[in-house]
């Protein structure tokens, strides 16, 4: 804070117009060629997305580095300004591995584990919110556009807003919004709303996200509410208005395309045919190692086919990645014992000297790896339990421009409101699931192309530049309706 000649306070502020706040920044760590370590962008979404924004424009990105106990200066990497905010040991026990991982991941995703609720846990992460928020008021230029992602930063935008009211502020939650009869658990549920609330717009990958998340509203904070807007008491610290809607985020569908085309991924999805003996099915699942993947539900369902001698060993394979996550968290470390248990029992009964019937791949894989993978699949296996969004589901469609193969996906994904067109599956009704991926297996090859088609179409439409120019265009809408005197437009960006 300085003070002006007339002695009044004014508030500091940088000179990045378009400001990105999320966990992790974009870049993976390499070391280079002389030893010395550096950075390179990180593959994924929603930096493909924004790269082109914030390289075009004055863009900074606000996040943790990925390492322990280390502080870094702010850096320029590939066009973007990045700003590392410092974590130490304690702070990812207690904040990521504690508030995030254990205590929100499970309630948001219909406690299929118990939600674990501890007040220490809880300091860490309005501290460490409180840490990003004043790295990004750092570096948000007057008038800024100001992007929020995800539950690990909940409180980031009423922060904001509180101290600067001429930023434009959105929030994207990554993954589902519970019900209001789970939410109400949370001790600090009314804090957690507010928070979000000081957002212009907050976006949801379903409706019934945003649904839940104005029910949450209505009951549990002062707000009055009408249809999809919240508006703050008159004697509130914030004035803004809040709006929620769905914004279903997506991939690079063209990149995605483009690399399934290319011979070489082509070349090694017959090689991986190949070196499993060629199977005449290949049936692929593709998760970070986490409960709500349904992993294990997946396998009993697999296991019980080749019991049943429904799907034959020698005929049928299926590869199993499921990349290490959040490998220090207590319920991580069970599901990979359960999980690694089931594999054994699966290969033990059902393998060959020739044969395996279930490569297990603990490990994760770079993306044109995974695109030789969708390509050698002929079934796809998403089962989660509940998932945000599943981008791996639609990156296996987008592979799959020549109209085979066939996807096997959860109804309690948000990508199932948008691939209707895949086998929908209900992953708790074992028996049914069995049924369905029978029918996936045996599906003839133009019913195959039909669905094929109309789920690529949909990805054409929306790829993840569509999802990100939506949420910031209408963001900006909202900021102009209801504060007409912002100074900068996220088009202008
Ligand atoms: O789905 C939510 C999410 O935070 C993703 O954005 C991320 O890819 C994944 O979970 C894993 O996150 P992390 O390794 O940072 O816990």
């Amino acid at each position: 804070m300085n003070t002006d000649r007339s002695g009044s306070a004014t508030i500091e502020t940088g000179q990045y117009d378009f400001v990105v706040v999320a966990n992790r920044l974009p870049v993976d760590r390499v070391t280079n060629e002389d030893g010395s370590s550096g950075f390179r962008r990180a593959p994924g979404g929603l930096v493909t997305a924004l790269h082109p924004i914030m390289s075009a424009s004055s863009g900074a990105w606000v996040g943790w580095h990925g390492a322990v106990d280390e502080t870094l200066e702010d850096f320029d990497n590939d066009g973007i300004h990045l700003v590392p905010v410092a974590l130490s040991e304690a702070d990812v026990e207690l904040y990521y591995e504690g508030f995030s991982n254990s205590t929100l991941w499970p309630l948001y995703h219909d406690v299929i584990v118990p939600p674990e609720y501890h007040r220490t846990w809880w300091d860490a992460y309005k501290a460490i919110n409180q840490r990003f928020a004043d790295a990004t008021l750092r570096v948000a230029a007057p008038g800024a556009t100001v992007w929020v992602h995800d539950y690990q930063l909940q409180l980031v935008p009423r922060i904001l807003r509180m101290a600067r009211p001429d930023l434009k502020i959105g929030f994207f939650n990554h993954i589902p919004f519970p019900s209001m009869s789970l939410f109400a658990q949370l001790p600090w549920r009314t804090q957690i709303l507010e928070g979000l609330a000081g957002a212009d717009l907050v976006g949801f990958q379903r409706k019934d996200d945003a649904d839940n998340f104005m029910n949450c509203l209505q009951n549990f904070t002062d707000y009055s509410i009408q249809g999809f807007e919240a508006t703050p008491p008159f004697e509130h610290d914030t004035q803004n208005i809040c709006t929620a809607a769905p914004h279903p985020i997506s991939i690079d569908t063209s990149e995605v395309a483009r690399l399934a085309r290319d011979p070489q991924i082509i070349a090694r999805a017959a090689q991986i045919r190949h070196e499993l003996g060629n199977p005449k099915t290949v049936m692929l699942g593709v998760d970070r190692l986490d409960y709500t993947k349904g992993i294990r539900h997946r396998l009993k369902a697999y296991g019980e086919l080749l019991s049943d001698q429904a799907l034959q060993a020698g005929e049928v394979c299926l590869i199993q990645v499921a990349s290490p996550s959040r490998e220090n968290v207590g319920r991580y470390m069970q599901l990979r014992n359960q999980v690694e248990l089931m594999v054994g029992q699966i290969t033990g009964q059902h393998d060959t000297i020739s044969h395996t019937t279930l490569r297990y791949l603990h490990h994760s894989y770079p993306l044109r790896e995974m695109i030789a993978l969708y390509l050698a699949a002929d079934v796809l296996l998403v089962t989660a339990l509940r998932d945000g969004m599943n981008l791996v589901a639609k990156e296996y469609v987008a592979s799959h421009q020549d109209g085979r193969g066939v996807l096997v996906l959860s109804e309690f994904t948000g990508a199932a409101d948008q691939l209707n067109d895949a086998v929908l599956v209900n992953p708790h009704d074992i028996a049914g699931m069995k049924r369905k991926i029978i029918a996936a297996v045996t599906m003839d090859e133009a019913e195959q192309s039909e669905r094929m088609q109309r789920m690529i179409q949909h990805l054409e439409h929306n790829d993840v530049q569509h999802w990100s120019r939506h949420f910031l265009d209408d963001l900006n809408k909202l900021a102009e309706t209801h504060r007409p005197t912002s100074p900068t437009k996220v088009s202008e960006v």
